[in-house]
């Protein structure tokens, strides 16, 4: 395994000699690779092979590495970082990300890292059917955390600090591992998950522009959190996830499945993310709770008819259908939270 591994790093130092060196003469050898190191995490054993600064003529703080944790939106390698490492809000937005097989650039706007197919075009904004589109407004965004998600409550959503008590539980086995909070809006959870200080990485990742901005906001205006705690602001699609196959402990996703555009291709997508046993857990409402009468049904259905709101068996049939295995969920009213393992 470990000898597989370094044969990879051979290519990954060719890859960093093309990218980062302004000299093409003056390569990195193996010699001069100053670590390697190995992480041991869970069934996965990975290694990364690092360049110290002094070899590109910068600061001896600055480190070129293959990341671990970020791939490429449009082929899905991993990306090549230059700048400080470590997931934490300090190091991301002072490194540049860089795609060896696309060429393509990936860094820091305002206060996320756009890893979307489309972050580097200045013109072109891909309208999102209304369910994006809708929390990519100021003003929803705005509002979301200060009454809005209160509002799921009428629904049977438990609140906040129970919804995270229960997910907690069903992630025990991803504890210590890489977690992304897919579609986080403000990050109430994603929060909640970095300040537990279980896991290596918390990734808090959304498609809304202005949700990742609230979600900046509240962690600086937070003082439990500091440079060194582990998160991550990136906005991304869930359809296409920045991330290598197999490389994610737990995948969660609060009140976010029924906004997808595509829930079974967020959740192939989620499928593809996750390591053999990560977790994923969501919580969505369901199209109809067990009481809603007979007759609302289709009235109901007609006015909700822009949202993906599935019932429970749709749900485990997604799940399925997209690989997962060991479904298990939770209802009261319309809320539902549903869990499921990549085998
Ligand atoms: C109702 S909010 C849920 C926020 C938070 N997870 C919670 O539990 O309160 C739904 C989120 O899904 C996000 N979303 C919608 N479409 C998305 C997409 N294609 N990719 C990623 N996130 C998306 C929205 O931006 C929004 O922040």
């Amino acid at each position: 395994m470990a000898m597989a591994s370094l044969t990879a790093s051979s290519s990954s130092i060719t890859l960093l000699n093309k990218l980062f060196l302004p000299n093409p003469s003056s390569s990195i050898s193996h010699s001069r690779l100053l670590r390697f190191s190995v992480r041991s995490r869970f069934t996965s054993a990975s290694i990364r092979a690092v360049a110290l600064q002094s070899d590109v003529n910068e600061s001896p703080s600055t480190v070129i590495e293959e990341t671990q944790v970020f791939a490429c939106p449009v082929c899905y390698e991993p990306l090549l970082r230059k700048g400080p490492s470590g997931i934490n809000l300090q190091s991301i937005y002072r490194s540049g990300f860089k795609c060896g097989q696309c060429n393509k650039t990936y860094s820091s706007k305002d206060e996320y890292l756009d890893l979307t197919v489309t972050a580097d075009l200045a013109n072109f904004n891909e309208v999102k059917p209304i369910t994006t589109e809708l929390f990519r407004s100021p003003l929803v965004s705005f509002l979301y955390e200060r009454g809005w998600r209160d509002n799921f409550k009428r629904s049977g959503f438990p609140g906040a600090e129970e919804e995270f008590k229960m997910a907690e539980e069903y992630f025990k086995e991803a504890e210590g591992g890489i977690l992304v909070d897919v579609s986080c809006g403000s990050g109430i959870f994603s929060r909640k998950f970095a300040k537990s200080g279980k896991y290596s990485g918390v990734i808090a990742l959304d498609y809304s522009e202005n949700m990742l901005r609230q979600c900046n906001d509240f962690i600086k205006n937070d003082n439990t959190f500091d440079s060194s705690t582990n998160i991550a602001v990136v906005r991304a699609d869930v359809s296409r996830l920045p991330f290598p196959s197999g490389s994610v402990d737990a995948v969660h996703a609060g009140a976010a499945l029924h906004c997808w555009p595509s829930p079974t291709n967020a959740i192939a997508e989620i499928c593809r993310v996750l390591r053999s046993g990560g977790v994923f857990v969501g919580t969505t409402f369901l199209r109809y709770s067990p009481t809603t009468p007979w007759i609302i049904k289709p009235f109901q259905s007609r006015i909700l008819q822009n949202y993906n709101y599935l019932m429970q068996d749709e749900i485990k049939d997604v799940c399925t259908a997209c690989g997962l295995t060991d479904y298990a969920d939770i209802v009261k009213d319309s809320f539902i939270m549903f869990t499921a393992r990549k085998p």
